[in-house]
């Protein structure tokens, strides 16, 4: 690469059940594709590994291809091929990286192995050409609910983080018990439009526990409530339960985040995660980040749910750190956030 010029940089992403590709140069995103094996998953209720490998298998030369095409960007002008290699089903993982590590390896450019959540993390540099650390992040997906302070583009402290489960995973349990299909969480966000968060529920770890949380008596508490209006017939709004659930679960994320940018002292806040896609949340946060005089940067909701803008993002981080991968990369299911 020419001093100067700004890297491009191809992110791929095979952590679950999308696979996607985009092209970015700088922070300027030239293309974002993105094939999801999703509706064939919701006819099991939920994401099935094996056809999840098949249909990356399926749909990864395609989603490559139409990413450079629609870029403008011949494979030749390619910088570094950035790929997720952790966290996620392992088979899922093998195809993405295995065609990166071809296309990266016959290119003669770097591997970036991308940690899946710092993906989501980096969504935010796409949104604002001038966001630089320090900063404070609310992280909120199907799998990890943290807060961070970024202290650097590469270096994050997890100022706390869930006890049990994830925000994405409460609302995508709560949703199987109010009927609706997969994924919960949209769904469940749209049922709640319709209702009034009049059902009382335990407050999550509100007041203390500092930056940690806990939505597994969260979500026994719905499944009992709901459990107790059948039980004894009584008639019981599935709207409302889905209003009160998203208040009491959304709510302390934001209190906390706020509390978080104070300590802090910082004067920036970021988000990122599946869970960030959700409306009420979204707007919660707007309004403290305006009350409060901080400065927002919310990606997309296409940039918060999984997609490879995000991969290709934290691809340009680690390139500008000269934070290379050798060939040898493997698949991680799990993998810690630093
Ligand atoms: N509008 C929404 N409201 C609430 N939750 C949502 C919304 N949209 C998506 N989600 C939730 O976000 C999660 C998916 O986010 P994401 O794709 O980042 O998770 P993941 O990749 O499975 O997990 P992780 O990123 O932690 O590995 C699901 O749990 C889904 O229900
Ligand atoms: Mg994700």
């Amino acid at each position: 690469m020419l001093t100067g010029k700004k890297a491009i940089i191809l992110g791929i992403e095979s952590s679950c059940d999308e696979t996607a590709a985009a092209v970015i140069r700088g922070r300027e995103l030239l293309s974002d594709e993105i094939i999801s094996s999703a509706p064939v998953q919701a006819q099991y209720g939920g994401v099935v590994p094996e056809i999840a490998s098949r249909a990356h298998t399926d749909a990864v030369d395609e989603v490559v291809c139409r990413a450079l095409a629609n870029a403008g960007v011949k494979k030749e002008e390619l910088d570094a091929v950035a790929v997720t290699y952790g966290a996620g089903l392992l088979g899922a993982l093998l195809v993405g990286l295995s065609f990166a590590k071809g296309l990266a390896y016959g290119l003669g450019i770097p591997l970036i192995g991308v940690n899946h959540i710092r993906g989501h993390l980096a969504a935010a540099y796409l949104e604002d050409e001038a966001l630089h650390p320090p900063f404070v992040s609310l992280l909120a997906s199907g799998g990890h609910t943290a807060i961070l302070y970024a202290k650097t583009e590469t270096e994050f402290e997890v100022l706390g983080s869930t006890l049990d489960d994830a925000a994405g995973e409460a609302f995508d349990k709560v949703a199987r018990v109010l009927g609706l299909p997969y994924p919960g969480g949209p769904h469940l966000e749209a049922l709640a439009r319709e209702g009034e968060p009049v059902i009382p529920l335990p407050a999550m770890l509100k007041g203390e526990g500092g930056y940690r949380f806990s939505y597994s008596g969260l979500k026994t508490a719905v499944i009992n409530y709901v459990h107790n209006k059948e039980q004894r017939g009584e008639p019981w709004s599935r709207a409302d339960v889905a209003s009160s659930f998203q208040h009491a679960a959304l709510d302390v994320l934001v209190k906390k985040t706020a509390e978080a940018a104070e300590e802090k002292r910082v004067s920036v806040i970021t988000a990122g995660g599946g869970v960030i896609a959700n409306g009420y949340l979204r707007s919660s946060l707007s309004r403290m980040a305006e009350q409060r005089g901080l400065h927002l940067v919310l990606p997309p909701k296409a940039h918060c749910t999984d997609n490879a803008a995000m991969i290709a993002a934290e691809g340009a981080v680690l390139f500008r750190a000269r934070h290379f991968s050798p060939f040898s990369l493997n698949a991680e299911a799990y993998l810690p956030l630093s």
